[in-house]
């Protein structure tokens, strides 16, 4: 099988960027309303970490909806297809619905929020009892999404990487891939009866590729049969 396409390295910056940014958010968030002593300088970084993810997630979104992403491994079907790219999207709203509910939802209680230490962003929501009531259940329920959404997409990552062996952790690492042989690698030159049908029915496979506008002599599917084209 050979290497699936990976994302461009400022997707895979980003990705990690992000991944890193929301599981300290959300550690943060957890362990903060459940700490007494250092509630206020945890809520602290927490309003930055978010708004940071906010900024990111803008650019990750502009990204994402300008550049081509690269084709899922033939290891995904149809429908898994469908779930992999609405998973993907419902991490995208999620995370950028998240820090603006967090943002209204400090400014509902009629204080500014604080980023950096001495950064005032404006107010975004009114000062209201019930506005931020209702945020604030928004928050909880969108961190508790969020978790499982992640989790959710790690899972679905392991467990293609690990099981079905296909590479796909690969498109979003910046480990170099060691180069994959030539087609014809290993297969002996000799002019024997054996050896010409060895010969023949790769260089069949090459006019089938070509046909397909691919350039892979193995890209079949799963099983060996043709793969579709998305
Ligand atoms: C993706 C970004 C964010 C994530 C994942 C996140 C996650 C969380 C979590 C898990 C909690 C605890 C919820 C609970 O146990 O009920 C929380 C609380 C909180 N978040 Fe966020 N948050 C994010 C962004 C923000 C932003 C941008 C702000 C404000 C600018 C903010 C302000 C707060 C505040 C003030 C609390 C504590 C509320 C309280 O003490 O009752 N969050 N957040
Ligand atoms: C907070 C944690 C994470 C978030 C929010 C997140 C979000 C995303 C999003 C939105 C994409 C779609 C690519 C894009 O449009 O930019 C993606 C792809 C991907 N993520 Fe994550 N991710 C997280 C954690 C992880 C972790 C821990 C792993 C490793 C197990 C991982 C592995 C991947 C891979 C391999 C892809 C490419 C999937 C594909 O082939 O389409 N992600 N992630």
């Amino acid at each position: 099988m050979t290497a699936p396409e990976r994302y461009p390295i400022r997707t895979r910056i980003l990705h990690w960027l992000t991944a890193l940014l929301v599981f300290s958010t959300l550690f943060i968030g957890f362990m903060m309303v459940n700490s007494l002593g250092s509630y206020a300088s945890l809520r602290a970084v927490h309003m930055t970490l978010g708004v940071l993810i906010l900024v990111i997630m803008v650019t990750r979104a502009a990204n994402r909806f300008t550049h081509r992403v690269p084709k899922l491994p033939d290891t995904v079907g149809w429908i898994e297809h469908q779930l992999v790219v609405g998973s993907e999207l419902a991490l995208y709203a999620v995370l950028l619905a998240q820090p603006l509910v967090g943002w209204a939802m400090v400014s509902a209680t009629g204080r500014s929020v604080v980023i950096f230490g001495s950064l005032h962003l404006p107010r975004i929501a009114p000062f209201d009892a019930d506005v931020f009531f209702i945020l604030r259940q928004t928050h909880s329920v969108l961190a508790y999404t969020l978790v499982v959404v992640i989790a959710a997409h790690v899972s679905a990552v392991l467990l293609h990487t690990l099981t079905l062996r296909d590479g796909m952790l690969s498109r979003m690492t910046f480990a170099r891939r060691q180069r994959s042989p030539h087609p014809r690698a290993g297969v002996p030159t000799a002019d024997t009866p054996s050896n010409s049908a060895i010969s023949r029915t790769l260089a069949a496979a090459d006019v089938h590729a070509a046909g397909c506008g691919s350039n892979n002599a193995q890209d079949t599917g799963r099983h060996g049969r043709p793969r579709r084209h998305r």
